[in-house]
């Protein structure tokens, strides 16, 4: 394929990704948006296959194929719950790619630049290896916790920030000595390789230094990390549309990450410094108070006498897979006249947009599915609310308890309606790990048992 060729599909990618982000940010227009994206993908794989950089097909076709199957293996294996550990684990893999071309860029004896376009390429190397690594052990992390392999609880080092300090002046100079050896001999692999163990553990520990409910940021910025680490592969590779890509992941990561701090009401700084919650220095607040447990029945004709009903869905429901069973009910009630509307939190369940997923694989229509700020004032006027698997997203304490760990953090104020029904299993803990009061007041009920059996329980007694 000719030059320019390869330069127009390019192009023709860049455009259908922007189209891609574009269509992504709507419900209404995100399937759309994914066609564009596996078109761009396509038509970018396809023209670089055809460039003229590449000579040796079998390695390439060998790797597309082992790639392939293992990505489409995974992509069908995964449960939606798992979701954010498989993006969190692509991320890290994104990561090693920038480190592994990184290197191999390095040791390229065939790249014949000097002078000024020299230092440029090796400070190109410098930093895509430092993202990538940063990245790829970042991800790592993130995965352990959000597969709850490793504890959601932030590991707060004592000294912890000038811990970081000090990787961060480590990196600078030891970026200094890896250009100066390049110019005179051929040693600077040695202030490469440290630089990389140092980013190793700097990911590894801004990590692990994040507490639970942060998880959200974290997902969002190690997305935008991941760009950035693609887009610097693309400066190594002089690939422009690689460049261009990683620059859009990097951006569009940031500026979810920015979304993510606001709905949490946390500043993007301290997020990065870790240990949510625990400045405050005083304990949270005991929870007491006596359950009051109900039936399916009795749900159910709390549900018929009510006239204005918020559903309010969280990661429990992902669990249960109830969200069918759960708009059989909707249209159940919305048949008898009832007001029936959904209550999303911007970080309900495990990544961006859950809970929005769930609800629109079950067909349920967008015209009543409300963001937290829209519906937020409005339970004054609700009758019913059903928690159906949330938790920290229902928690009073957020706003009550300056020393809750999520204090600060937005919640859906289901309390403030007439009644509210929370369906979950037992009296554990959500994700941030914060026990919750809202369990033991005066106008909440609680429907134990798994959301999608108990969701069918409380459909069959509406139908009866
Ligand atoms: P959580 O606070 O994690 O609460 C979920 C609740 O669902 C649990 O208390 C659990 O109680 C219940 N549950 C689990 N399986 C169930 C089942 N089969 N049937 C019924 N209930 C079940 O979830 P949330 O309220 O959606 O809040 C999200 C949390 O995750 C926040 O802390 C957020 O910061 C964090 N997070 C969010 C994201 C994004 S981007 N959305 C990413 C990472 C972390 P039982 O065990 O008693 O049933």
């Amino acid at each position: 394929m000719s030059h320019s060729l390869v330069t127009m599909s390019y192009i023709v990618a860049a455009i259908l990704f922007i189209l891609s982000l574009s269509g992504l940010s709507n419900q209404e227009t995100a399937r759309k948006g994914n066609y564009y994206g596996m078109l761009g993908m396509a038509i970018a794989i396809i023209a670089t296959t055809l460039s003229a950089s590449v000579t040796v097909y079998g390695i390439l076709i060998a790797a597309l194929i082992v790639g392939g199957l293992i990505g489409a293996r995974a992509a069908l294996k995964v449960e939606m719950t798992q979701m954010p550990e498989l993006v969190a684990i692509m991320h890290s893999l994104v990561g090693m790619a920038a480190v592994l071309v990184g290197y191999a860029n390095f040791m390229d004896s065939t790249i014949a630049i000097t002078g000024v376009e020299k230092t440029i390429h090796e400070l190109e190397i410098y930093i895509g290896i430092l993202i990538g690594a940063v990245t790829c052990s970042g991800s790592v992390i993130a995965f352990g916790k959000l597969s709850e392999k490793i504890s959601g609880k932030p590991l707060l080092l004592p000294g912890r920030h000038w811990f970081n300090l000090g990787l961060l002046i480590a990196v600078i100079g030891l970026g200094c000595v890896f250009l100066k050896q390049t110019e005179v001999g051929d040693n600077a692999i040695i202030p490469l390789a440290i630089m990389t163990g140092i980013a190793l553990i700097f990911g590894i520990h801004m990590v692990m230094a994040i507490g639970g409910a942060d998880m959200p940021v974290v997902i969002s910025m190690l997305n935008s990390y991941s760009g950035w680490a693609a887009a610097a592969t693309g400066f190594m590779l002089s690939n422009d549309l690689l460049i261009v890509t990683g620059a859009l992941v990097g951006s569009s990561g940031a500026i979810l990450s920015y979304i993510m701090c606001r709905a949490m009401n946390r500043n993007f700084l301290s997020v990065i410094a870790g240990g949510f919650g625990t400045a405050s220095g005083g304990e949270a607040a005991a929870i007491e108070g006596e359950v009051q447990p109900i039936d399916a029945e009795e749900t159910a004709k709390l549900l018929l006498e009510a006239k204005n009903i918020m559903i309010i869905p969280g990661y429990g429901m992902a669990v249960a897979q109830a969200q069918h069973t759960v708009y059989e009910i909707t249209k159940l009630l919305r048949d008898k006249g009832k007001k029936v509307r959904f209550g999303i939190h911007p970080v309900a369940g495990r990544m961006p947009g859950h809970m929005n997923v769930l609800l629109a694989e079950a067909k349920v229509p967008y015209d009543i599915v409300f963001e937290m700020d829209e519906i937020n004032d409005d339970f004054v006027n609700v009758d019913v609310s059903i928690v159906i698997g949330a938790n920290d997203i229902v928690n009073p304490s957020a706003l009550n308890d300056p020393n809750s760990p999520i204090a600060g953090m937005p919640v859906l104020e289901c309390w403030k309606g007439e009644t509210t029904i929370v369906l979950k299993r037992s009296m554990a803990s959500g994700y941030a790990g914060v026990g919750n009061p809202l369990f033991v007041l005066e106008n909440t009920r609680m429907l134990f048992g798994d959301a999608n059996v108990t969701m069918q329980a409380v459909l069959k007694a509406l139908k009866g």
